[in-house]
């Protein structure tokens, strides 16, 4: 099986970003790019990590209009990205014309609710009932609409995995037995993750942030 580990790699600096893929390319399975770093280094910079040969991850979160969104989808194809994100919020026929306009290897993968929102921001927004609710919702519409998984934490992957069982799984908020927590609170182990039936692992700080980064990846490799 290929590493399921994909490195977050949440560092503003393009050269130290690249210096630290280099350092641990051997013990990950992948690489993943957000917001900041695309918006900071663009498509120049996406190339530059791409050439460590590893699978890379846009994590973009489209959110818009179905036409603008496919658009957006057909014009990253020239990253050749395994996993791309959008909204599930966005609804089914954004999603279905997203999957549509995504390359055949890309995985489209579904952000049901932003982690940082609770009870309060839910209800000032409009929705009313649980996060739960509203995670399983979302899920279900983006199951519905052919995407190939969502975006959960390792404490629901389990529960979401009974519901959709050839889903494509892609778990944040992981931390290795002994490390530190940060700012992630309802914290799995990357062992416990991958046996609960997540595909993807995102691992940012405890490897980015670790005093040996290599000795780190190694570590969690070693775990799982
Ligand atoms: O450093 P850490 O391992 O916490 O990084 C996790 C990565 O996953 C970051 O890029 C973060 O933005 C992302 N993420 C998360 N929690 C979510 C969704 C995404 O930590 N609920």
């Amino acid at each position: 099986m290929s590493n399921p580990v994909y490195l977050a790699l949440d560092v503003p600096q393009l050269e130290p970003a690249k210096a630290l893929v280099e350092k641990v390319k051997a013990h990950i399975g992948g690489v993943k790019l957000g917001l900041e770093f695309f918006c900071a280094h663009g498509a120049h910079g996406v190339h530059e990590i791409a050439h460590c040969g590893l699978p890379i991850f846009l994590d973009l979160k489209f959110h818009d209009i179905p036409n603008t969104v496919a658009a957006a989808m057909q014009a990253i194809h020239v990253y050749e990205p395994a996993i791309v994100t959008v909204h599930a919020a966005g609804g089914r026929a954004m999603m279905e014309d997203a999957k549509a306009a995504a390359a055949a290897g890309t995985k489209v993968v579904a952000v049901t609710m932003l982690t940082s929102l609770d009870a309060n921001d839910l209800t000032s927004t409009g929705v009313y009932g649980s996060a739960e609710t509203q995670v399983m919702r979302l899920a279900e519409l983006a199951h519905a609409a052919g995407l190939d998984g969502i975006v959960c934490s390792g404490q629901e992957v389990g529960m979401v995995k009974k519901a959709w069982k050839d889903g494509y799984f892609v778990v944040p908020g992981l931390r290795p037995t002994g490390g530190g927590t940060g700012d992630q609170k309802r914290v799995v182990t990357p062992r416990a993750a991958r046996d609960n039936g997540a595909s993807v692992l995102v691992i940012g700080r405890p490897i980015a942030r670790a005093e040996d980064p290599e000795a780190a990846a190694r570590a969690i490799e070693a775990t799982l």
